[in-house]
């Protein structure tokens, strides 16, 4: 069986489909070996669209990459600095793309990025306008690789959004056909990983497309590095938790090389806590989802900054295991999650989702762990002493107990 979501307006229409074997097979895959090189670890940095949105503008992506060097980002592993959406301008007579008037040099601004020492992202679509109605790539597919690969591009954001109406237009015209607009969209991926690949330029490729038709049981064998399995983030904490911990039963789809991405980073803009943002930053790390931070870097407080910079939170989500964490347990608005980790030893959340204060408990048992050598409370750095093979901590209401348990 094989689902197919599409979302009309507000209304997610389901459709179930049966789907045979033989149709998979003839799924487009790519045969890129580019694609599996890159991303080993879930890739972090910045994009501009949760604080700037369609207002971003060259100077506000160098001021971007100054603070990630200044503020010590760069050096706590974030290197990507990605414009989304509304960098694009007109097409020229033989179809080169330029940039509109808020993004003078993109050249220039690649190589103001690389002197950094940080990397340089750039976002498009499959379809011919973007999310904000801007040109983007269908048709220009190589044009558009090589045009991104001669101003240093290392990471491209590919989101869905227009091309989500060829799909339905086409499937209404082979209505035999039941597969034809997810064969589509696989076809677009695969094409622009192959015109990404044939620039000679290992450029990450990140796929948009809000989760739809379970993308992440073949994002990768699209070519994608990271896929979003969800649909826009927002910064709220029912929000954020309604995707963080909807996450659940997604672990096995993830990878070095390729990632469930669960959407950017809300951290530093201001309508959570810091209860509300550790949770954030700890389910994301046990999601081993790319870390891409979507504030203001030039204006972050120090608690944005212990926040987005917990060295301990970052070696989690950097685990060279690569194995995405899941849900143990969830009762009530108690959950449970866990992640393993390199060298044996595991991550685990304590989530209080509910409106107050609560103790909670684990016992080594059910996290199957034998014997701990060491647990340490991750954001306080305290280490932490199991009574009758449990851990009970209080956890604040909408917070996290953070735990590094060492067998
Ligand atoms: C949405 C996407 C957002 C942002 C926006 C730009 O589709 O999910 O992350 O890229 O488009 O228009």
């Amino acid at each position: 069986m094989h689902r197919f979501v599409k979302n009309a307006g507000m209304k997610a229409v389901t459709l179930t489909l049966a789907l045979s074997a033989a149709a998979v097979a003839q799924m487009p895959v790519s045969h890129s070996t580019v694609a599996p090189t890159l991303a080993q670890t879930p890739p972090m940095g910045w994009n501009s669209w949760n604080h700037f949105a369609g207002k971003v503008t060259q100077q506000d992506v160098m001021d971007a990459a100054d603070a990630m060097v200044k503020s010590g980002m760069r050096d706590a592993g974030y290197v990507y600095v990605n414009i989304d959406d509304t960098w694009e301008g007109e097409r020229d007579a033989q179809g080169v793309l330029h940039t509109n008037s808020k993004f003078p040099d993109m050249k220039a601004l690649g190589e103001y990025i690389h002197a950094r020492g940080l990397k340089f992202g750039i976002y498009s679509s499959p379809g011919a306008t973007t999310c904000a109605k801007y040109a983007a790539s269908l048709g220009h597919e190589q044009q558009d690789a090589d045009l991104y690969a001669s101003w240093g591009v290392d990471y491209l954001k590919y989101d869905l959004c227009s091309f989500g109406t060829n799909m339905r237009e086409a499937q209404a015209a082979h209505p035999e056909d039941l597969e034809f607009a997810n064969r589509m969209m696989r076809q677009s991926y695969v094409t622009m990983r192959a015109a990404l690949d044939k620039t000679g330029r290992p450029i990450v490729l990140s796929l948009c497309q809000y989760g739809w038709d379970n993308v992440w049981a073949w994002g990768a064998a699209v070519g994608g590095n990271l896929w979003r399995t969800t649909g826009d983030i927002r910064d709220s904490y029912d929000r954020m938790a309604e995707l963080g911990f909807g996450q659940a039963g997604l672990s096995k789809y993830a990878g070095p090389g390729h990632w469930n991405d669960p959407d950017m980073l809300e951290v530093g803009n201001g309508k959570m806590n810091a209860d509300e943002y550790r949770t954030h930053m700890s389910l994301w790390a046990l999601l081993a989802a790319p870390l891409i931070a979507g504030n203001d870097l030039s204006k972050m407080t120090d608690e944005t900054k212990g926040i987005l910079m917990n060295r301990a939170v970052i070696a989690i989500d950097q685990d060279s295991l690569g194995k995405e964490g899941d849900r143990v347990r969830a009762e009530g608005p108690q959950e449970v999650w866990s992640r393993p980790l390199a060298g044996g030893g595991l991550a685990v959340g304590l989530f209080n989702r509910g409106g107050w204060n609560q103790p909670m408990s684990v016992s080594l048992k059910e996290l199957g762990v034998k014997k701990a050598r060491e647990i340490v409370n991750v954001w306080t750095g305290e280490k932490v002493v199991a009574k009758d093979g449990s851990v009970t901590a209080v956890v604040p209401k909408h917070g996290v107990v953070l735990l590094r348990i060492t067998e």
